[in-house]
């Protein structure tokens, strides 16, 4: 028998099934047990419970869990940290959210939400904003994140490591590591847009900053991020050394987080108009101020080309064309004719803008609802090779679900129904609630409807600088789809 202590649980049968196969050390089954259980079963029995191997033998998944020193910080904390420092109670000053018996796997595997349902007490007092230790309700620490009490999500996780301090360097290396992903990715070109900081994507959950040329747009979506805005925003200048940086927010995150935050230029000053930023060779006018979200869709960059590639020689129509990103890349890729149409006259007045300043004219706006104008479309007869699909989240929550759904399905059958045979479609849903399966379930309910075969060619996300974090699957919201229709 390999264990000698620890409750044996799905967990450690699992470990044991495990090290039949191999040679384990215990801490190695710790992740994995804190994947399978609630309570990490090896942490009882801490260094003393590591499992003799051969000499030298390294397991083969031991460089997952391995830190380099610069990666994995010293414990500078007062109390007897012990060897294993994730696994054992280190004594910290800071006050304990204790997680309910039953709730603490998923925050074990690393996800950053501990919702208010998740949470048994508070043990001292922290105000809204204060790092906090989240505890095992036998008192283990399991990260460290910052407290809100008005917020569903009553603590934001930021480490897993007990030793190390959610300071000033934290979030320098936090912010770094993201921006070197994006030099990375190639995309710190200087006149280029790129979201350098996709929150829960790179660990930093509430904050997204986006650059479009030398503006930086810093959009907070967190009491935690909020507070820390003097420090994160001074950390940004440095790094990026930008003209300016604008806060943004939402007033849907603002009451649910309880900011006390408002919009304006916290470094630099307002560039004097829309700023011109390129995506592929186009040129954007980006309204930072006053446009949706931070100002353009970044995260459909790289879709925004893909669909422009079937659009050689064809008739476009791009609903949901917002400042015409879809509509400019299909007339640059050589579309015969594009319309684009969305309900946001401020929108169209801009796509027309961008339009001209890339001298494409054969691209036309209209301003009007997309379903109305579909089904417009269709009883005057017109057809197109390629019809896009980008509407805005249709489902807020779960319980729109079903909603959100009906919604798509009669978007697209719509679009099917103006296609010509074999025509294109690229259909997008960023509802994070309505999963690819659904998705592509709902097309076949389309494709079943209109008698018309759906063959789905990519299978497409968001651009590579949001990162998707596998620990927290919800930044994996955006679909696209493109497909031909016969
Ligand atoms: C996800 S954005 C589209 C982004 C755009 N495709 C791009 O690449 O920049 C969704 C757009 O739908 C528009 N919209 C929302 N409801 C609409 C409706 N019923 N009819 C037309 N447009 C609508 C919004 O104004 C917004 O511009």
């Amino acid at each position: 028998m390999w264990w000698s202590s620890g409750p044996v649980n799905a967990a450690t049968k699992s470990c044991q099934a495990l090290s039949r196969h191999f040679s384990v050390y215990a801490e190695d089954c710790l992740l994995l047990g804190t994947l399978l259980a609630d309570e990490p079963v090896a942490v009882q029995v801490g260094v003393t419970s590591r499992v003799a191997m051969p000499a030298g033998a390294i397991p083969p998944w031991q460089k997952r869990h391995q830190f380099s020193p610069s990666r994995r910080p010293q414990c500078h904390s007062s109390g007897a940290c012990s060897a294993a420092h994730n696994t054992v109670h280190c004594q910290t000053m800071l006050p304990q959210v204790i997680v309910k018996s039953g709730k603490a796997r998923p925050f074990y595997g690393r996800h950053p939400w501990v919702l208010c349902s998740a949470v048994e007490r508070v043990v001292g007092e922290p105000a809204d904003g204060d790092a906090v230790d989240v505890c095992s309700h036998q008192g283990r620490f399991i990260a460290r994140g910052v407290y809100n009490s008005h917020s569903r999500i009553r603590v934001r996780l930021y480490t897993w490591y007990d030793a190390e301090p959610l300071d000033e360097s934290f979030w320098r290396r936090r912010i770094q590591s993201a921006i070197d992903l994006r030099r990375q990715l190639g995309l710190d070109q200087p006149r280029g847009a790129v979201r350098l900081v996709y929150s829960e994507g790179d660990g930093l959950s509430g904050l997204i900053a986006d650059r479009y040329g030398d503006y930086l747009v810093v959009h907070p979506t967190a009491l935690a991020i909020a507070r820390r805005l003097e420090t994160i925003v001074a950390i940004l200048q440095q790094i990026t050394q930008p003209k300016a940086i604008l806060v943004r927010t939402d007033p849907a995150t603002v009451k649910a987080e309880g900011l006390e935050l408002h919009d304006g230029f916290y470094q630099g000053e307002p560039p004097p108009e829309p700023v011109t930023i390129e995506e592929y060779g186009l040129q954007f006018r980006v309204d930072l101020t006053a446009g949706q979200k931070t100002g353009f869709y970044l995260d459909q960059r790289d879709n925004r080309q893909a669909a422009s590639r079937y659009c050689r020689g064809r008739r476009v129509l791009d609903m949901f064309c917002y400042t015409g990103g879809f509509s400019l890349a299909a007339a640059q890729a050589g579309a015969v004719e594009v319309l684009g149409v969305d309900s946001s006259q401020t929108a169209i007045a801009l796509a027309a803008e961008n339009a001209a300043l890339n001298r494409l004219s054969q691209v036309s706006f209209r301003c009007g609802d997309c379903f109305q104008t579909m089904q417009g479309l269709i009883d005057a007869g017109q057809r197109f090779g390629v019809v896009i699909l980008d509407p805005p989240r249709f489902a807020r929550s779960r319980r729109n679900i079903p909603e959100a759904l009906r919604a798509y399905h009669w978007l697209n059958r719509l679009a099917c129904e103006l296609l010509e045979e074999d025509g294109i479609l690229a259909t997008c849903s960023c509802s994070g609630h309505v999963g690819r399966e659904q998705f592509l379930e709902m097309l076949l309910g389309v494709s079943q409807q209109t008698g018309r075969d759906i063959q789905v060619l990519e299978q497409r996300g968001a651009a590579p600088d949001h990162p998707v974090a596998i620990t927290c699957r919800e930044t994996e919201y955006l679909k696209c789809m493109i497909c031909r229709v016969r």
